[in-house]
């Protein structure tokens, strides 16, 4: 057994502690579950019946970023990132030690923080899951009080209460000056004396820790048991992972389970609100669900020519183009198109179908200067964008040529049964894939500003490919106004309409009808859907208002829409700062999309685990 004797704690402490005031020491009953000294159930009410406490957590491979962590101490992702001054999604090295703020309340005798914790296979006990899955901040004994469940029948999916180990400070602390108490884990090479160094900014000393603690210099302490600190100020770490850019970490998997909707749905529907929640549920789906890769393919056959034409007759915009673009005679087109035909024309636009050596392609009609599109266009390159290969200019007529989707546009195929829910939740991804592209990975930024079904094309493979950039525009700082407001109906976000204000959150809001029409079926212009979902969402009777609102000829996973439908929900949140970033957006999704595919494979294969 590892022991750490206190003889190094050489502080005198003052021997004046009020047996009752304080919190007494754990000292190791809780590895011994079947007695439950009062020790091992929690720390005893004596103060005020709520305050915020915190704990500390050591990162490991599943528990790696504040939102996992999060999602596992029922905390918020927000207030750990800031405690610990990191940001939310980047994981942290293992074993990095994390603050956790979390609400402290008595609950009978004893305080706590509830959290919640599903149990992954058939290996974990009650022990288990409080020393190791909790790092002590828990113990069997408490569980096994809050919990219906024997001890020796516990089985995968279950659900646990974890009473986590919190306390609020005692009137003799308060009147020292001590706001807070922090809930350490101790390990090994550790002592009061290090303890107090770690916390010294936020008021931590020895003998205050000794006094918490009930502790005295002849008094034994053991690793892996929590100890109180006291402290004055809110704590806070400087940890390593640092704020640069959000690159979206897959969430580890855990030991497989086979989906089960009545527990995940408990959990999923406790609390509605700001993004990051969102997050927290596909990141819990995710871990519900077996982890698979994705393959990405792309073939783009493109046509490329070159054609000299006189540069005078040229704008700048486009001169600068034909550095990348292929300059098409009008005679080419025409043999192309054969010669516009009616037949090759792509229904109600004037979009024709062509074949260039052999490739397929679209060539646009345009009767007016475009050198804004082709100009963008020019700069964009990314697998997820229709990409622009040449053009023909003609009589102040512009023809852009565009690689070609076979399966046309998103609209036409929103209302036919034939796109299954993993096809939707793939042209989900996809899209989100371009607009981050656009957004973050372009210099300067883009906003394509005008994100509708109608602008997402399908290709052979029905992945999605962005079209139509003529209102793009690019940021060159975080915010612009524009008194030209332009846009679809039912997809312009309101601070666009109203002011005119134009930010990425104006795709974000886009891209969230657009995720609402595919699972609804319907059109955002006829149906108010960004309003709508808010309604289905609140209240009662969640599950069955979400069933109506879902397309009814759509095959789907209840717990994966229901987190689609949240995420949707704050994509079109009227605040755009309550919108998350397209960056959040496309991990979720890439998280759900990994779902979808177990989801088909379990409901199309017989269960083989
Ligand atoms: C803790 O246990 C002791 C005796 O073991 C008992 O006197 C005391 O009332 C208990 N305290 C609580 C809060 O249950
Ligand atoms: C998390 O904390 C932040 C800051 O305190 C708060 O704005 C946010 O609403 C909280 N989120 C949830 C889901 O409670
Ligand atoms: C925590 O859970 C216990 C039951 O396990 C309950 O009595 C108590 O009210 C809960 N506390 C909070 C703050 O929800
Ligand atoms: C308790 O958990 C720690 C890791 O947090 C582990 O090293 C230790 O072996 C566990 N104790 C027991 C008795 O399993
Ligand atoms: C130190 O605390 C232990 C209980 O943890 C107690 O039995 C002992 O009498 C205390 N010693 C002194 C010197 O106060
Ligand atoms: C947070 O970390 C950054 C570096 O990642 C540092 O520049 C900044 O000063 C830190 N903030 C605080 C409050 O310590």
């Amino acid at each position: 057994m590892l022991v750490y004797s206190s003889h190094s704690f050489v502080h005198i402490v003052s021997l004046a502690v009020q047996a009752e005031a304080q919190q007494s020491y754990v000292n190791n009953k809780q590895l011994n579950c079947e007695q439950s000294p009062n020790t091992t159930l929690g720390f005893v009410c004596n103060a005020a019946t709520s305050c915020t406490a915190y704990l500390t957590f050591r990162s490991t491979p599943t528990y790696n970023t504040p939102v996992t962590i999060a999602y596992l101490l029922s905390a918020n992702a927000s207030q750990i990132a800031t405690a610990n001054n990191i940001s939310d999604l980047t994981p942290l090295p293992t074993d990095s030690l994390l603050i956790v703020p979390v609400p402290c309340s008595c609950s009978s005798s004893y305080y706590q923080h509830n959290a919640s914790y599903t149990l992954k296979s058939r290996d974990e006990t009650y022990f288990y899951v409080a020393n190791n899955t909790y790092q002590s901040l828990s113990t069997c004994q408490a569980l096994m009080a809050q919990n219906p469940y024997d001890l020796h029948h516990l089985l995968p999916k279950m659900t646990l209460a974890v009473p986590l180990r919190c306390a609020c400070p005692t009137p003799s602390q308060t009147a020292a000056g001590f706001t807070s108490l922090l809930t350490y884990l101790l390990r090994q090479g550790e002592d009061a004396n290090s303890i107090a160094a770690k916390f010294a900014d936020a008021g931590a000393d020895v003998p205050a820790i000794m006094n918490a603690n009930m502790l005295n210099q002849t008094s034994t302490i053991f690793y892996f048991t929590p100890l109180l600190v006291p402290l004055k100020t809110e704590p806070t770490l400087q940890n390593t992972n640092t704020n640069t850019t959000p690159t979206p970490s897959p969430p580890q998997p855990l030991p497989p389970t086979n989906p089960d909707s009545s527990h995940k749905w408990i959990f999923i529907g406790v609390g509605i609100g700001a993004a990051l929640l969102v997050i927290l549920s596909v990141i819990a789906l995710v871990w519900l669900f077996r982890h698979r890769r994705r393959s990405h393919k792309s073939s783009n056959p493109l046509p490329t020519e070159e054609a000299p034409l006189p540069l005078s007759e040229l704008s700048q915009g486009i001169r600068s183009a034909m550095e990348t673009l292929s300059l098409y005679k009008l005679e080419e087109l025409e043999i192309a198109t054969n010669s516009f035909a009616e037949s090759n024309r792509i229904a109600g636009s004037s979009v024709y179908h062509g074949w260039f050596n052999g490739n397929e392609a679209v060539v646009k009609v345009i009767k007016e200067d475009v050198s804004g599109e082709i100009n963008t266009l020019r700069q964009i390159n990314h697998s997820r964008i229709i990409r622009l290969s040449g053009f023909c200019l003609h009589q102040g007529t512009t023809y852009l040529v565009y690689e070609y989707a076979h399966n046309g546009s998103l609209k036409d195929w929103l209302h036919k049964p034939r796109l299954d829910w993993k096809q939707r939740l793939q042209i989900a991804y996809d899209v989100a894939d371009a607009l981050n592209y656009l957004h973050n990975f372009t210099n300067p930024p883009y906003i394509h500003k005008n994100l509708t079904t109608a602008n997402i094309l399908l290709d052979s493979n029905m992945r999605a490919k962005l079209a139509n950039f003529r209102l793009a525009r690019a940021l060159e700082f975080d915010k612009v106004t524009t008194r030209h407001v332009v846009g679809a109906q039912g997809y312009m976000a309101p601070e666009y309409i109203e002011t005119g204000l134009l930010t990425p959150k104006l795709d974000v809001f886009s891209f969230g009808v657009v995720m609402l029409e595919l699972l609804s079926g319907r059109e955002a212009a006829a149906d108010k859907l960004h309003e709508s979902i808010g309604l289905v969402l609140s209240g009662d009777n969640v599950r069955d208002k979400l069933q109506g609102f879902m397309d009814p000829n759509l095959d789907y996973p209840l717990e994966l829409a229901y987190s689609v439908a949240q995420f949707a929900h704050s994509c079109v949140a009227h605040n755009l700062d309550v919108r998350p970033p397209i960056s959040e957006v496309l991990l979720a999704l890439s998280a759900l999309l990994s779902s979808s595919t177990d989801w088909e494979e379990d409901t199309s294969l017989t269960f083989t685990d």
